[in-house]
C-alpha cells in the first residue's frame, strides 16, 4: 500500500484481536523508530513496549482501549519544536504502521500514566505524555462507535477553510501545485478532532500556522505536516523545512510555525 493510500485508509483503532504481534514485525517497527526523518529536532522517546495480557495486567486507559498488549510510549520536553517534532515524527510510525496491517490511536488524555511508566526510565526533562496502542484490529466496541460519533471522527473542515493563496483572503485553488498534499494534511488525525492547522502558499513556499486550541495543537500540526511532507515526497519532491522570519508571527488567532520551500 502506497503511503497517500495509507493516509486515505488510515482510522484510530480503539478496539484490537488481543494477538500480539510478531517478533518479526516488532523489530521491523524498532527498525523504523530508529530511523524516523526528523527536521525540528526537540528532546523525546519513543519506546515499543509488550504488555503481558495473560497475566491479567491492563494498563488503564479508562474503557476506551480494548485488547491491545503492545504499546508505543512516548516521553518529551515541554517546548515547542519537541511538540512539533513528536507530531511529525509519531505519525511516520503511524502511517508505517497502518502499511504493515496493524492499527493504532494516539492516546494523550485517556490513559493512567502511572501504568505505562512502571520500569521506565527517561532523560532528563523529558515526561512520558502520549501512549499508542498498536495491534490487529477488531470490530469496533460499544464505546469505540460512541466515541467516534462523538468526536466527530470520520469528518474534516472544508479544503477551503484551511489552504489559502498568498493571503488569508484568497482559499487555495484545487489544481495548485501543492493542493495534493495539503489535501493529505486535511486528511490528518488531531486530539479531539480538532484539525487545528492551516496553511497559506506564496509561490513555492507554504507556511504553515496553528491555531491555539490547547496543548496539543502544535503536536497536532506537526500529524499534519508529516501527511504533507509524505505526500510531497512520495511525488519525488524532496523541499526543506525552515523558519521564516519575515512572516507575520500572527493572523488573527493563528500563530505561524514553519515553512517549508520547494
Ligand atoms: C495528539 C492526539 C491525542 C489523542 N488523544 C486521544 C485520547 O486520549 N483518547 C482517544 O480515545 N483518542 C485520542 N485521539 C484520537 C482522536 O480522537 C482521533 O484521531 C480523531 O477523532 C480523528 O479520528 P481518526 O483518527 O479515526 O481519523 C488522539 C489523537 C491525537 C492526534
Amino acid at each position: 500500500m502506497d503511503i497517500k493510500e495509507a493516509i486515505r485508509q488510515r482510522r484510530s483503532v480503539r478496539s484490537f484481536t488481543g494477538e500480539s504481534i510478531s517478533e518479526t514485525t516488532r523489530k521491523d517497527l524498532r527498525d523504523f523508530l530508529s530511523g524516523l526523518y526528523n527536521p525540528f529536532g526537540g528532546h523525546f522517546t519513543i519506546r515499543l513496549k509488550e504488555f503481558d495480557l495473560k497475566n491479567g495486567y491492563r494498563p488503564a486507559t479508562y474503557g476506551m482501549i480494548k485488547g491491545a498488549s503492545d504499546f508505543f510510549v512516548i516521553a518529551m520536553a515541554d517546548d515547542e519544536m519537541t511538540s512539533l517534532a513528536v507530531g511529525f515524527c509519531f505519525e511516520q510510525v503511524v502511517l508505517k504502521s497502518w502499511q504493515l496491517g496493524l492499527g493504532t490511536c494516539w492516546i494523550a488524555a485517556t490513559f493512567r500514566e502511572s501504568d505505562f511508566n512502571s520500569g521506565e526510565l527517561w532523560p532528563e526533562n523529558e515526561k512520558l505524555r502520549i501512549v499508542c496502542p498498536v495491534g490487529y484490529a477488531a470490530k469496533k466496541s460499544v464505546v469505540e462507535k460512541i466515541t467516534r460519533l462523538t468526536l466527530g471522527s470520520r469528518s474534516r473542515l472544508p479544503f477551503e477553510e484551511l489552504f489559502f493563496d498568498e493571503g488569508f483572503g484568497k482559499p487555495l485553488a484545487r489544481d495548485n501545485r501543492f493542493s495534493g498534499s495539503l489535501e493529505m494534511m486535511r486528511l490528518a488525525p488531531s486530539s479531539k478532532n480538532s484539525q487545528p492547522w492551516r496553511a497559506l502558499v506564496c509561490g513555492d513556499i507554504v507556511h504553515f500556522y496553528y491555531l491555539p486550541k490547547g496543548q496539543l495543537s502544535v503536536l497536532d500540526c506537526g500529524i499534519g505536516i508529516c501527511h504533507f511532507y509524505e505526500s510531497e515526497k512520495s511525488e519525488g519532491r524532496c523541499g526543506q523545512f525552515f523558519k521564516d522570519n519575515t512572516v507575520a508571527a500572527r493572523h488573527n488567532q493563528w500563530v505561524y510555525l514553519v515553512s517549508f520551500r520547494n
